[in-house]
């Protein structure tokens, strides 16, 4: 979908924060765990070093912080919100954690839920709250990406563990009251038939209940990937996904002036703009210092960028969201920053 009807609200992105937690661990010390090396990650996969979240940090907590960075760089009040949208995979609690995140702000005029798409659920939560502005029902979201997949990875398989991090980052969208509109395009995918290649699957365990009757025992596993897998289908699908995404809106990938692709691994990045034909130094990376942060990415990525000043308003982003479902999808935006 790319237009909105000529009635629909236009959406503008006011502001963006990130948090990521303290621990940083290196590919080195990484290297004292498991059979790998510095070189090794680095060559295939682009990361230095990712962050972990402590024992006693929540998402809820880090996904707060990141949240008042936004607000403070919007001018916003917490209670001006009228929708809170926590993508995550890796919530607190099972049951949600973005009423937790309301909580912590003391956004009481919001509603807030969680919604889960692994890595794609920043984009696709972006696309879901521009709706609710579109349609004239809401005028200002929070919307924020977060992960803790160190909770999930097997810190004793070298194929997966060396790969995550954890972050949150947050964007702020309002209704347009002119012509403006910071979407100016998007595409949406999923596909389960190939959700196998990467699960976070529940444990097989089955206990007996009542006679002949017996449950599954509540809880997961970690983190399964087929990494080969995986890389095939970004290569493949993520380039056009954002071609079609271009040819639909009549742009062409000349007039971008930032790629913001989820932060998998430098080598889909590169592949990525290779055949988009987007020169290096318009594509954001900061996998060396974060890793894969799942729904972090893209709004971390965002904020740095924002904050060192690459991004200035009026610049046009074509983002890309991609992982497990498996699920994917691309939207052209624009940065207005804050009034
Ligand atoms: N250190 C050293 N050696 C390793 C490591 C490691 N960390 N991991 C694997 N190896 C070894 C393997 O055992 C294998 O050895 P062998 O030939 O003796 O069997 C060799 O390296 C090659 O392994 P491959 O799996 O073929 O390595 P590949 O080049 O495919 O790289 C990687 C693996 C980095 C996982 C790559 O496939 C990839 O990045 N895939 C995409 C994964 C991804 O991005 N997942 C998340 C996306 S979605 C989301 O964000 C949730």
């Amino acid at each position: 979908m790319v237009a909105p009807s000529p009635s629909a609200v236009g959406v503008l992105l006011r502001g963006c924060g990130s948090a990521t937690p303290n621990a940083s661990i290196s590919n080195d010390a990484l290297g004292r765990r498991v059979e790998t090396s510095d070189a090794w990650i680095r060559s295939r996969t682009g990361i230095g070093a990712r962050r972990v979240i402590a024992s006693d940090e929540s998402i809820a907590e880090l996904s707060a912080l990141a949240a008042e960075r936004a607000l403070t760089m919007a001018n916003w009040s917490a209670e001006s919100l009228d929708l809170i949208l926590l993508a995550t995979s890796t919530p607190d609690d099972l049951f949600g954690s973005a009423p937790r995140l309301q909580a912590r702000l003391k956004a009481f005029n919001a509603v807030a839920f969680d919604l889960t798409a692994a890595c794609s659920g920043f984009l696709f939560g972006l696309v879901t709250a521009a709706q609710y502005l579109r349609s004239g029902a809401m005028k200002r979201i929070l919307i924020v990406g977060a992960d803790q997949l160190s909770r999930w990875v097997d810190w004793d398989d070298r194929r997966s563990c060396v790969l995550f991090g954890d972050a949150a980052g947050a964007v702020l969208l309002e209704a347009s009251t002119d012509q403006r509109d910071d979407l100016e395009g998007y595409l949406l995918r999923s596909d389960g038939r190939r959700g196998e290649v990467l699960q976070l699957p529940q444990v097989e365990e089955r206990l007996p209940l009542v006679g002949e009757t017996s449950h599954q025992r509540g809880g997961f596993q970690p983190i399964r990937m087929n990494g080969q897998e995986v890389y095939k289908f970004a290569v493949r699908e993520v380039p056009s996904i954002l071609e079609n995404l271009l040819q639909e809106a009549g742009i062409s990938a000349h007039a971008i002036d930032w790629l913001l692709l989820h932060q998998a691994n430098q080598r889909i990045l590169d592949a990525v703009a290779e055949r988009l034909e987007i020169p290096n130094d318009k594509v954001l990376s900061n996998l060396a210092h974060f890793g894969n942060t799942s729904a972090a990415t893209i709004p971390l990525m965002l904020d740095e960028a924002v904050r060192d000043g690459r991004i200035t308003p009026g610049h046009r982003i074509a983002s890309s969201g991609f992982g497990a479902g498996l699920s994917w999808g691309a939207a052209l935006l624009r940065w207005s920053g804050p009034a």
